[in-house]
């Protein structure tokens, strides 16, 4: 007989983006419901390349969790390519996290990003050295390269000589989308590990052009083939500790997603816990969740581990199809007026 309801441990988002100012007063309250903490992610416009300016982004974002809700911002810096060194010792005493590395151009508001890795050397060696963690957007920006092949293209031609050259760097793979980053993470020391958001898990690129071109199913990286999805499914089933729960909840107002250039990002955030399990019943593996979900990521980031609990229940329930956002806009959820098979429990 299949399960009716789990307990897990209380689970933590370890990529997150909640924007800024009404549009994060509107996102923030989904998160904290399902999780006791979330990695930040420091694409704002313009982006929080400083300590200083992480801390007061905390602080914003803390105001708008609702009370009686216990929710822990934990925050990134945005590495760009006048980072100086002492920024690192700056973010560690300020309470931060790791730094984001994302390639100039890669994906939304990354214009400010890295232009060639390199010129961040003096920079990564002080990230290692303070023991914080280097967060990666994993693709090339080449536009000779296929935008299905650009993760990849960024496992060889920057990732490989980037753990060659400081190997004790503790570097996230985020959101990864082929078979090619599951197997390169799966088999690599300990010093990398990969978060996998839950679209890459419940779909494969079909979803962008069922029945027409569908923007709410467009993200960065883009949806791959049936296959990466398999390979995605196994490791995040596997058991392996290299692979935790990064939702990658990228909110957009919908007539920005619904737009002749539309931007990239599922906003997962109000069913988030419930889309994963979605995920892992499918597989078979709900067992394997509560170590996905609740413990590879602190272990990984050397946090303790959350000691509260939550039961989801299988019950049956609609995604909303449409939210407020911001300041008279709207949103619309992954999956939303779709029904999932598991509701988390108030
Ligand atoms: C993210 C966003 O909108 O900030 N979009 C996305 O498609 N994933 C940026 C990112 O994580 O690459
Ligand atoms: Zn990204
Ligand atoms: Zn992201």
């Amino acid at each position: 007989m299949s399960a009716t309801s789990i307990t897990l441990t209380r689970p933590d988002d370890w990529h997150l983006h909640v924007r800024d100012g009404a549009a994060m007063a509107s996102v923030v309250p989904a998160s904290a419901r399902q999780f006791a903490r979330a990695v930040v992610m420091p694409n704002l416009k313009p982006p929080v390349t400083t300590a200083a300016l992480a801390a007061a982004y905390r602080e914003r974002i803390q105001a708008t969790v609702p009370a009686g809700l216990d929710f822990q911002p934990l925050m990134t810096l945005y590495l760009t390519d006048n980072t100086p060194p002492e920024e690192a010792e700056r973010a560690k005493a300020a309470g931060a996290v790791a730094f984001k590395y994302y390639p100039a151009g890669a994906t939304t508001n990354s214009d400010a990003g890295v232009t060639d890795l390199r010129k961040t050397y003096k920079t990564l060696e002080a990230l290692q050295k303070a023991g914080l963690l280097l967060l990666v957007h994993g693709e090339v920006t080449d536009p000779n390269v296929d935008v299905f092949d650009r993760e990849q293209v960024f496992i060889e031609r920057q990732l490989i000589p980037l753990r060659r050259d400081f190997p004790e760097l503790k570097i996230v793979f985020e959101h990864a989308t082929t078979k090619e980053a599951a197997a390169y993470v799966a088999q690599a020391d300990g010093y990398i590990a990969a978060t996998i958001t839950p679209q890459h898990l419940l779909f494969n690129r079909n979803a962008i052009f069922t029945g027409g071109i569908r923007p709410h199913y467009y993200c960065l990286p883009v949806l791959k083939r049936e296959e990466h999805r398999l390979a995605l499914v196994q490791a995040a089933t596997s058991g392996s500790p290299k692979f935790f729960l990064g939702t990658d909840s990228a909110p957009h107002a919908a007539h920005l997603k619904e737009h002749a250039s539309g931007c990239a990002g599922c906003y997962s955030a109000p069913a988030a816990i419930e889309l994963y399990a979605q995920a892992f019943d499918a597989a078979g593996a709900l067992d394997k969740l509560e170590g996905f979900a609740s413990f590879h990521g602190p272990d990984f980031y050397g946090l303790p581990r959350n000691t509260a609990r939550v039961t989801l229940k299988r019950e049956a329930w609609t995604v909303p199809e449409v939210l407020p956002f911001g300041d008279n806009t709207q949103i619309k959820p992954l999956m939303g007026g779709e029904t999932l098979d598991w509701k988390l429990q108030p």
